[in-house]
């Protein structure tokens, strides 16, 4: 799908400066040299990203750890060796070489090794770190696939289109403190996962704290109204509306529906979320009803993210 030449090229775009969209195995990126601030910039730009929201960045190799990060607790490798290349950012402490715009000033830094070879491919082609967000404007839903990066960012320098990703939601965020690690921003790496390795300890670092998609209310808000099926008093009209399904059952009325799992699997309802969401927003329904998935596993990620897209739409109720 991509060729080794298209690596090259976008390697020497980031090189140059540049911003590059490449996938992921949760949501493509909008990539930039991590090491460049004049580059990080543009990520902020183009994406009309406050600049308090910190990007992460992403590595290929174990041994890009080191320069990036101060403190080197066994406990990182320990998570590195089980969740890495995977679906992981861990907040850990910065060295001065990564620029204070990647970060938004605080003193630490995210860091993910994403499990997708195109990504790990484009990374080591360009022997950088690459900072990253989400390759959506900001606030808005993230991109799956790469038509739903180009709908959203017209301008990007180039796109390696590695077709659609295989995990769906964005990385579930940690940070570690003395007794254990604490969740930022769940993912479909759960709690459960985590401890197997760590004591789940929800204590927050005042030193980092930020506005993170995980704290705030409102976030991946779809350009139409989305409603959560049982959780708005919005009058639906099926006629004009969409349904994103979870369960099995029948529904019947509705202008569009889409079948986001077909088997009540949270993991597949993660893959397809996004680009049902994408789907629905180019499509003529005037708004669209989630079913509500079980909030267990992955399923707390996923309502998250439901909560989030609805919560303004709500407000306006
Ligand atoms: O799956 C993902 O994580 C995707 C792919 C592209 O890797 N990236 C992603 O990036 O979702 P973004 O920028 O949309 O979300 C990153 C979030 C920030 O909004 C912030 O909440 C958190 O990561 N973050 C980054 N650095 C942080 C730090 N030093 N302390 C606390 N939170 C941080
Ligand atoms: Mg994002």
């Amino acid at each position: 799908m991509v060729t080794r030449d298209e690596i090259l090229i976008a390697a020497n775009f980031i090189l140059e400066g540049k911003l590059v969209a490449f996938p992921t195995e949760t949501v493509y990126g909008l990539g930039a040299n991590a090491l460049d601030p004049d580059a990080v910039v543009k990520i902020f730009e183009m994406k009309e990203r406050p600049s308090f929201d910190p990007l992460i960045v992403h590595i290929a190799h174990l041994d890009d750890l080191e320069p990036l990060t101060k403190e080197h607790d066994d406990r990182v490798y320990e998570l590195a060796r089980r969740f890495w290349p995977g679906p992981l950012t861990i907040v850990l402490p910065k060295n001065s070489i990564v620029p204070d715009i990647v970060t938004s000033g605080l003193p630490t830094v995210g860091i993910r090794m994403p499990a997708n070879p195109i990504a790990l491919e484009l990374i080591s082609a360009a022997q950088r770190p690459i900072a990253a967000p989400s390759a959506n404007k900001f606030g808005r839903v993230s991109p799956t696939t790469a038509q739903h990066v180009r709908k959203q960012l017209k301008t990007v320098d180039y796109i390696l289109d590695g077709g659609p990703t295989t995990v769906g939601i964005e990385s579930t965020i940690i940070q570690l403190n003395q007794k254990g690690f604490n969740i930022l921003r769940n993912g479909v790496i759960v709690r459960e996962d985590l401890e197997k390795v760590l004591p789940y300890h929800p204590e927050y670092n005042n030193e980092s704290t930020v506005i993170a998609p995980g704290m705030v209310k409102s976030h991946y808000s779809p350009a139409k109204p989305l409603y959560i099926a049982g959780e708005t008093s919005k009058e639906i009209d099926r006629t004009r509306a969409g349904f994103l399904s979870f369960s099995e059952a029948e529904v019947s009325g509705y202008k569009e529906v889409i079948k986001v799992s077909r088997h009540k699997d949270l993991k597949e309802y993660a893959v397809n979320l996004f680009a049902a969401i994408h789907y629905m927003e180019e499509s003529d329904v005037e708004y669209m009803v989630a079913e509500p998935v079980p909030e267990i596993g992955i399923g707390i990620a996923i309502m998250d993210r439901l909560r989030k897209a609805a919560y303004r739409y709500n407000l306006a109720d």
